[in-house]
């Protein structure tokens, strides 16, 4: 059973009436909305110079442990852009510095942790998964605030890594691109993978339990680095704790599951319980809600190629129509690129996207 049906069965309805009935998680439960709802990822980033300038003051991870200046560029975004949802502004990566891994983000090579788990011994380097959940209390308190600041019906996005991204950081130590070190240790210590698979689910559950106790109504788990594997090794290693995840978020909140170059897995990933799959650039909408039961069974979020934003104004809003295009009005569809917002984007374009996606999808309706 999808976690949608269980809640519609169950008739749960634990939110404020202008949250729950928001275009944004109408359309996570697959219900009409009067609106396509849109939001980016990194909608608050380096393309912003008011981003710009907070980081000028403080380092990326002071940023992220410094709840009032988190919430502000937060909401800096949402408003500006005029997007239905927020995210909080944080990292995928700050549980596993609280789990034991030292992290560090450089300006040239990006996040470096400098104690990866290469052998199953190190697997004694983790902390208790609840502790290392607790010990974000910064994050919550970024929720609160933001939350708090938010217009009554514009709902916060809280979100984690995927245990099998967050694996291969642990495990590679930066950036995974090839993953070699992690798929090494997947397949020759396979007691010792589910052992990692399983604690990273404890403390991912828990920080996500915490973050909507502190405001968010919706999840968004990254597993930035799953479309490398075959469907045989997604299915082996990686679905049973991504479902295990799934289905330890609370009764109506929605869950959105996003990877990448996952064409190839999306009914794999459907399966894994979640209310909304992302769809990147490299997966047709269509085909993707065709191989995974359609509309009725799970929405669908995307698919702007994040490049398109470098064009001019014309070409985006086009790209934008043919997104809405294809899916043609029907509920269950949140308007998103297919990866973050690139840095050289021009801002004032992304606002006149999200103005557009919304006069053009309210047109279809
Ligand atoms: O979407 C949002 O606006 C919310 C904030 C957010 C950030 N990172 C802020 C960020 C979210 C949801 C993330 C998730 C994240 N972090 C992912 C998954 C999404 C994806 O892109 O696939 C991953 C893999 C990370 C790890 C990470 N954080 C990397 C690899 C990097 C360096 C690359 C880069 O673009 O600089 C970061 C840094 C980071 N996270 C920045 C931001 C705004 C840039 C930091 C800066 O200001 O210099």
């Amino acid at each position: 059973m999808t976690r949608r049906s269980i809640r519609i069965a169950g008739n749960v309805r634990n939110l404020p009436g202008p949250l729950w009935d928001s275009a944004f998680l109408r359309t996570c439960r697959g219900e009409a909305a009067p609106h396509t709802p849109v939001w980016l990822m990194r909608q608050a980033g380096r393309y912003m110079k008011e981003y710009r300038d907070v980081r000028g003051k403080a380092s990326f991870l002071e940023l992220c442990k410094d709840p009032a200046l988190a919430c502000e560029v937060t909401l800096f975004a949402r408003q500006f852009l005029g997007v239905d949802a927020a995210i909080i502004f944080s990292d995928i990566l700050l549980i596993l510095e609280t789990l034991g891994l030292p992290l560090v983000f450089t300006p040239d090579d990006g996040p470096q942790l400098t104690r990866p788990i290469r052998s199953p011994t190190q697997l004694g380097q983790l902390g208790d998964p609840e502790q290392a959940a607790a010990d974000l209390d910064v994050v919550y308190r970024a929720c609160r605030l933001t939350a708090m600041g938010l217009p009554a019906d514009i709902p916060l996005i809280g979100f984690c890594g995927a245990p099998f991204t967050l694996a291969s950081y642990a495990i590679e130590g930066h950036s995974p691109k090839q993953s070699a070190q992690t798929r090494r240790f997947m397949y020759r210590h396979e007691d010792a993978w589910n052992r990692l698979q399983r604690i990273l689910v404890d403390a991912l559950s828990a920080t996500l339990r915490r973050q909507i106790e502190a405001g968010a109504s919706c999840v968004q788990i990254f597993d930035s680095w799953v479309g490398g594997l075959t469907r045989i090794d997604f299915a082996t290693y990686v679905q049973p704790h991504l479902t295990r995840l799934v289905a330890q978020v609370p009764e109506g909140i929605p869950v959105i599951l996003f990877g990448t170059s996952t064409g190839h897995l999306v009914d794999l990933i459907a399966a894994c319980g979640a209310d909304v799959i992302g769809v990147d650039t490299t997966t047709d909408l269509v085909e993707a809600w065709a191989r995974t039961g359609g509309p009725d069974r799970i929405a669908v979020q995307g698919n702007l190629d994040p490049g398109l934003l470098l064009a001019d104004r014309d070409r985006v809003l086009a790209g934008a129509d043919a997104v809405l295009a294809a899916a043609a009005g029907r509920p269950g569809h949140i308007f998103n690129l297919g990866h973050g917002v690139l840095k050289e984007s021009d801002p004032e374009l992304a606002k006149a996207l999200v103005e557009h996606v919304h006069i053009a999808s309210a047109r279809r309706r």
